[in-house]
């Protein structure tokens, strides 16, 4: 696997590759990254990862300073899935000077949910995907894989690719589970033992909200505040737990059924934020 810091090192190792297939990710990398590299290999004719802690997608309080680095254990990691090239450029690579030219997504989309609970969090997200997408795969384009964990951030993507017509195909990967179905996250490293045993509660309670949501003769928006409810009283901070629309995430209309619905939720346990989905 060869390694470029800058931005010059890796377009002379793609110089000859007509499609790379690129899985962006902020390092600290475990199985769901991994399964998402694989997904990518035969997407292209190389297989590209990148890591990089974007500053510009935390607000003040959160973890960026102490968000995970494990670089030893992320190269082992990528050399093992077969992937090609690792870009991993330093803040100065990547930002040589203030990023002040910044994306902004579509607020319908992009400012509810974890937008509304992360301010900034997309425009942030959107510029490092829009910048590390010209570096990778540059004017030819090809193809990049995101997890549906992050199933807003998947969307705001698309969109963003659809709306400034990039040359890049957005595929999307399954979120990977641990065997009692927690959403494996780099963030589940901060949870105490006791906390990660109880941490599958929130992929439960979506799925409990789907049946609810699904049985209901008219569901209404009380069966997701019983969820909260339900979460909060096992002693989780849960900031939304709901049901959208797969095509835009709005809420659901009538008509709208099973096969069209997602239910998203994201919820603090202890100090540790959590968030997951499922599709019904
Ligand atoms: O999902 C992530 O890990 C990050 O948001 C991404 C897409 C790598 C951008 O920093």
């Amino acid at each position: 696997m060869l390694i470029a810091h800058t931005i010059a090192e890796l377009r002379e190792a793609l110089a000859s590759r007509r499609h790379p297939a690129f899985v962006p990710t902020m390092g600290n990398l475990h199985e769901g990254h991994i399964a998402l590299v694989r997904q990518a290999r035969p997407l292209g004719d190389a297989t590209v990862a990148s890591i990089f802690v974007n500053r510009l997608q935390f607000l003040p309080h959160e973890d960026f300073d102490s968000y995970p680095r494990t670089w030893e254990g992320d190269c082992a990691a990528l050399r093992a899935a077969g992937c090609d090239v690792l870009f991993a450029p330093r803040e100065a690579d990547l930002y040589p000077e203030p990023q002040t030219f910044k994306v902004h997504p579509d607020p319908a989309l992009a400012d509810m949910l974890e937008g509304h609970f992360r301010p900034g969090f997309f425009v942030g997200v959107s510029t490092v995907v829009m910048k590390l997408f010209a570096c990778v795969l540059g004017a030819s384009g090809g193809t990049a894989v995101f997890g549906k964990k992050d199933y807003q951030q998947l969307m705001v993507i698309r969109h963003m690719v659809r709306q400034f017509a990039l040359p890049v195909q957005i595929v999307a990967g399954e979120t990977s589970r641990a065997p009692d179905g927690l959403a494996l996250s780099s963030r589940n490293g901060y949870l105490s033992p006791e906390e990660r045993q109880e941490a599958v509660a929130l992929s439960q309670a979506l799925r409990a909200l789907a049946q609810a949501w699904s049985a209901a003769p008219s569901p209404s928006p009380a069966l997701e505040a019983q969820a909260m409810q339900a979460l909060q009283a096992r002693g989780w901070q849960p900031d939304y737990l709901t049901v959208r629309r797969r095509s835009d995430l709005m809420a659901p209309a009538a008509g709208d059924g099973p096969g069209d619905l997602v239910a998203l939720g994201a919820a603090r346990l202890g100090s540790t934020r959590l968030i997951d989905n499922h599709e019904f």
